[in-house]
């Protein structure tokens, strides 16, 4: 699947570097939340739901980490691996996120605060519903 990968302006001088995100602006939705991904444990994986509805974009600020991200028809892979980059990742999109290095922090926006009923965990479920629905 296509992959959606947003570019932030890096804001460089002799100190180093800045990013700023506004609202609306960078990010394609308004932000209602912020989390962050740390202290991963080696070869665990993360994810594995889709969305209702929830939008995201997911910055790994340090580190790297990998991001598949499958449709229910096609699959894309995506390392994550610079501050300046987001991916963004709609609703009805599975995402499973793996292959953190030690020192990951991986940022999320989102859309929405949350709502436990937004989730789809079932991977037969989601291709249920992705069927049904096109
Ligand atoms: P979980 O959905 O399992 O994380 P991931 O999608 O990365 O696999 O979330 C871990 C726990 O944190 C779970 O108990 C739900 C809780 N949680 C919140 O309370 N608020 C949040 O915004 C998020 C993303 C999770």
């Amino acid at each position: 699947m296509e992959l959606s990968i947003i570019n932030f302006r890096e804001m460089a001088d002799e100190r180093g570097k800045l990013v700023a995100i506004e609202n609306k602006k960078e990010i394609p939705f308004e932000i209602k939340r912020v989390y962050y991904i740390y202290d991963n444990k080696e070869n665990l994986s993360r994810g594995f739901h889709a969305h209702k509805s929830l939008e995201q974009v997911l910055i790994c600020v340090h580190g790297s980490c990998y991001v598949l991200l499958d449709s229910g028809e096609e699959k894309s892979t995506y390392l994550l691996d610079d501050p300046s980059k987001g991916l963004y990742v709609g609703n009805m999109v599975w995402r499973e996120m793996y292959g953190f290095s030690d020192d990951a922090v991986l940022l999320v926006l989102a859309s929405k605060e949350h709502d436990e009923s937004d989730y789809i965990r079932d991977y037969s479920e989601f291709l249920l519903i992705k069927r049904r629905n096109k």
